[in-house]
């Protein structure tokens, strides 16, 4: 009777026991759309209105999903992921609006050190920038969060040897260096200067440092990779709808190659 009831509490805990994965994220259906389509033995599940994709991807574990657009967004997908699966790193693929002066639609940034340019205090002087806030209230020290070593160092590696997507005719460039995140889809010349200028900001986007923050907080290893749609200046929402497309199979194509560059 013993034997058996140790038997059955071994079973339910190997059946508990979920293997880690890792997490593969978007924010638009364009984004992840090539990864779901080149995935084997795909399972979908539902969890607090979340489709997340279980399979595997390159031979490795994986789970995918679409966290949709915004920091606030980006922090309840990343909670409900991190809730629900045992995790190794998380990798967030996408498109960003170029701020580099040579950062044109197609190329790749990818995120060393990521922050949040819309967090601060408004008054009389204007707008000030101020540093992520602790779940338990005091500030960090630094206004940025910077990516894991390791995984920023084979994302670079490997996004040296992968062939991109040209965009008119031009070969895609790889940048490394900072994204700056907020709640706006940046479509001004004046606020793309001041993100690179205030920020040293390669590309703007609206989700990495939610999830940075929340990575961080949970000892998650993380990386950001995106490609350029737009240059985030006057033209940007023309441009975003026509280089979306090619821009995601771009940053898709990094984070596969990551995967294969595995052990
Ligand atoms: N994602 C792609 N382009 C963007 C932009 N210009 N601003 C914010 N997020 C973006």
């Amino acid at each position: 009777m013993k034997r058996l009831a140790v038997l059955l509490l071994f079973v339910f805990f190997l059946g508990k026991a979920e293997a880690q994965r890792i997490a593969i994220m978007g924010a638009l259906d364009q984004e992840i759309a090539i990864l779901i389509d080149s995935m084997r033995s795909v399972k979908k599940v539902n969890k607090g209105g979340i489709d997340f994709y279980k399979g595997k991807l390159k031979g490795k574990k994986i789970v995918l999903l679409k966290a949709g657009v915004g920091k606030v967004n980006a922090a309840y997908s990343t909670a409900i992921l991190t809730e629900n699966f045992e995790l190794s790193m998380l990798i967030f693929t996408g498109v960003a609006g170029g701020l580099h002066p040579e950062a044109m639609p197609g190329d790749l940034v990818i995120g060393e050190k990521l922050v949040q340019f819309d967090f601060g205090q408004v008054d009389s002087a204007g707008f000030t920038v101020s540093p992520f806030r602790k779940l338990t209230g005091g500030r960090h020290e630094d206004l940025f969060i910077a990516s894991d070593p390791a995984l920023l160092e084979r994302s670079a590696r490997v996004a040296d040897r992968t062939v991109l997507e040209p965009i008119s005719g031009r070969e895609p460039r790889v940048f490394t260096g900072v994204i700056a995140t907020g709640d706006i889809f940046v479509s001004s010349d004046e606020k793309a200067a001041w993100l690179y200028e205030e920020f040293d900001a390669l590309a703007t986007e609206m989700e990495g440092a939610a999830i940075a923050h929340i990575c961080r907080t949970l000892g998650i290893p993380f990386v950001i990779i995106r490609s350029c749609s737009d240059n985030a200046n006057n033209h940007a929402r023309m441009n975003f709808n026509q280089f979306v497309g090619p821009a995601s199979v771009n940053s898709a194509r990094i984070v596969m190659g990551i995967l294969e560059d595995m052990e």
